[in-house]
């Protein structure tokens, strides 16, 4: 089988990851890098693939069937609009947009041309979190009824020398508390409505170093999200989970999701239930499930290169990355009011 011909428009930190993942893989072949940056044309040298600084002019030169969108978060559906107009699959990195009726012309387009899709919130692809949505779904741990999630962890002082990362939309909530969000409507369905509360208490910059958001879920279940980027602590899945090789791993877990007949902790994919009588006096039974470990950046180019072989549908839509940025706004927009925020269904 001839492989896939993909590009990376953004060779940047995470443009990076993508590049090093295609160029390893068995069914994508690296077909092209586009930015305008001195790095971005060395990189392209130094692996021998085609370099543009143009993205546009790289779809129309070096053709490939999919491209891989690694740009800043303003640039994102543009780029993307650009690629399914040329029938060109378009990977895009998250958040899909940085406002929803942006978002919502690239639901538009992809419906309109029918040209695959997908949205890159790489912890759909970890095996574990597969795993998880499978055990949530086969209704073992009863009804939903709660889901605790920590997201705290420490950014060092020379990450702020960056002035956008100071200001209002660059903190943890638009930054990090996405992927959180992803991952829970990607385990428990969609999410109804939002209170938060944002804190800028310890390093008193325009943005928030810490946020507590309660959520309401469709099916019924609750939900707290507690965030800082400020905190000397493990409890983060990006350190626990094992899949940022960046990051020291730790033992501990991240997120404790309860059930009416069981719980479920992540990423360690333990489950407590009742195997006789179902009381807090009874004795409760721990089970583990292991999986292996793997890098859901190159499950995520796999599962793209299908999608643009129309072997799999994607599971993270356009729509995904729609409701998952909605749903991100509204814990900032609840935080700075004060106010319940109803997610809105689009
Ligand atoms: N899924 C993840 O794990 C993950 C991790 C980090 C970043 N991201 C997302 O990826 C995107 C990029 O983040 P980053 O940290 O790699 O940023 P970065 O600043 O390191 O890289 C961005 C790159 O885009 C290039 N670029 C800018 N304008 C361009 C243009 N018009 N044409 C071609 N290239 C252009 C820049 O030269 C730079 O090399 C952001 O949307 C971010 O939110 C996702």
């Amino acid at each position: 089988m001839p492989k896939t011909p993909i590009a990376v428009i953004g060779a940047g930190a995470i443009g990076r990851t993508h590049i090093d993942r295609i160029a390893r893989s068995d069914n994508l072949q690296l077909a092209a890098i586009a930015d305008p940056t001195e790095a971005g044309r060395a990189l392209a040298q130094s692996l021998n693939v085609p370099w543009f600084a143009d993205y546009r002019a790289m779809l129309d030169n070096a053709k490939p069937r999919g491209a891989v969108v690694a740009t800043p978060n303003s640039t994102h559906i543009s780029m993307a609009l650009d690629c399914l107009e040329r029938g060109v699959a378009a990977l895009v990195e998250k958040p899909v947009a940085d406002t929803v009726s942006e978002a919502q012309l690239l639901v538009d387009a992809q419906a309109r041309t029918g040209v695959p899709v997908l949205v890159g919130h790489h912890r759909r692809h970890n095996p574990i979190n597969r795993r998880a949505r499978d055990i949530l779904q086969s209704g073992q741990l009863g009804r939903v009824v709660t889901a605790n999630v920590m997201a705290t962890f420490l950014k060092p002082d020379a990450y702020f020398d960056v002035a956008w990362r100071c200001e209002k939309g660059g903190g943890p909530i638009l930054i990090n508390l996405i992927h959180e969000i992803d991952m829970l409507r990607f385990l428990l369905g969609e999410i109804e409505s939002i209170q938060a509360i944002g804190s800028n208490a310890v390093r008193g910059f325009a943005v928030e170093d810490t946020a507590a958001a309660v959520l309401r879920f469709a099916n019924g279940a609750l939900g707290t999200l507690v965030l800082s980027d400020t905190a000397t602590s493990p409890w983060i899945w990006d350190f626990c989970s094992g899949e940022q090789d960046q990051y020291p791993r730790q033992n501990v877990q991240s997120h404790f999701i309860a059930g009416t007949h069981g719980s479920l902790s992540l990423p360690d994919l333990s489950t407590w239930t009742y195997k006789g009588a179902r009381s807090w006096h009874a004795e409760i039974t721990l089970e583990k499930t292991f999986v292996h470990k793997a890098d859901p950046y190159t499950w995520q180019l796999l599962h793209f290169g299908a999608l643009i072989e129309g072997k799999e549908e994607p599971l993270c839509s356009a729509q995904d990355g729609l409701r998952t940025l909605q749903a991100t706004l509204a814990v900032s927009e609840a935080a700075a009011t004060g106010q319940t925020v109803a997610v809105g269904k689009s």
